[in-house]
Order: C-alpha cells, then structure tokens, then sequence
C-alpha cells in the first residue's frame, strides 16, 4: 500500500492544532519510524493514515489496499484469557457463535490450541 499525505493538519474541536502542513509519501515495502513528544499527535496521525479519523484539513489517499491494520502501544491482553479468546472475540463481538468464532480463528497449520 503507498499513503499519501497532502497538506494535513489535525485537531480535535476542543484542543490546539497538533500538526499542519504535513506532506509525505509512504511507499510499499518501506518501514517508517513516527518520533515525537508524548501527546504531540503520533497516535492521531496513524489514526488518519488507517483512516478511522478524518483530517481537519489536508488529504489522505491510501493506494492499493482496502484495509489498514495496527498493533497498538499497549498491546495488552486479558488476563487468564487464552490466545484463543482473544483472537475470536472481535468475531463475537460481531454476532458470530462460539463454536463458528473458534473454527473461523483456527490457524492455517496443523497447530493445536491450548486451553
Ligand atoms: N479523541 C480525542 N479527542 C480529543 N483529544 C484527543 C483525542 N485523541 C487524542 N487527543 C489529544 O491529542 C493530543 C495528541 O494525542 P496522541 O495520542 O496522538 O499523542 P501521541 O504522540 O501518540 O502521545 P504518546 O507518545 O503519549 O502516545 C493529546 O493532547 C491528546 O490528549
Ligand atoms: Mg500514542
């Protein structure tokens, strides 16, 4: 997937501008690194980029994939919850039953979940 960025600023209505003017091309294939000061705006920015938020002015175009994924700062579990139950519960969340949830999370191998 390429992102490109065009001229993006954002703030949230209650608050300051984060970033403004902010150009930049992504291309597939390359790792990129966001730096910055803690609530300088880098989890917002990826928000925009994944398209769940909406720039307060600029553009974002995403090439050539129809879904963007993220593994959050604090990818923390539940505790004493299997891998499992974790990775079927978006799908219940969704409305699918257990046993529908555990067969659509079952890996592609022969590997064996743990209870
Ligand atoms: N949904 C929101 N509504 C209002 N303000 C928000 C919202 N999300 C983030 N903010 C504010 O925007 C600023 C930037 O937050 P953001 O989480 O993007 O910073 P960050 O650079 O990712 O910080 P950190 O390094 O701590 O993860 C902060 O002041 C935060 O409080
Ligand atoms: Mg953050």
């Amino acid at each position: 997937m390429q992102v490109v960025i065009d001229s993006v600023g954002h703030r949230f209505p209650t608050g300051p501008w984060l970033f403004r003017g902010l150009t930049a091309r992504l291309d597939p294939g390359q790792v990129y690194a966001l730096v910055g000061p803690s609530g300088s705006g880098k989890s917002t920015l990826l928000s925009l980029i994944a398209g769940w938020v909406a720039p307060a002015e600029g553009a974002i175009e995403r090439l050539g994939s129809g879904r963007t994924s993220w593994v959050f700062q604090n990818p923390h579990g539940a505790p004493r919850r299997t891998v499992l139950d974790h990775v079927v519960l978006p799908l219940l969340a969704a409305g699918a039953r257990r046993r529908e949830a555990e067969a659509d999370a079952a890996p592609p191998t022969r590997w064996r979940w743990r209870r």
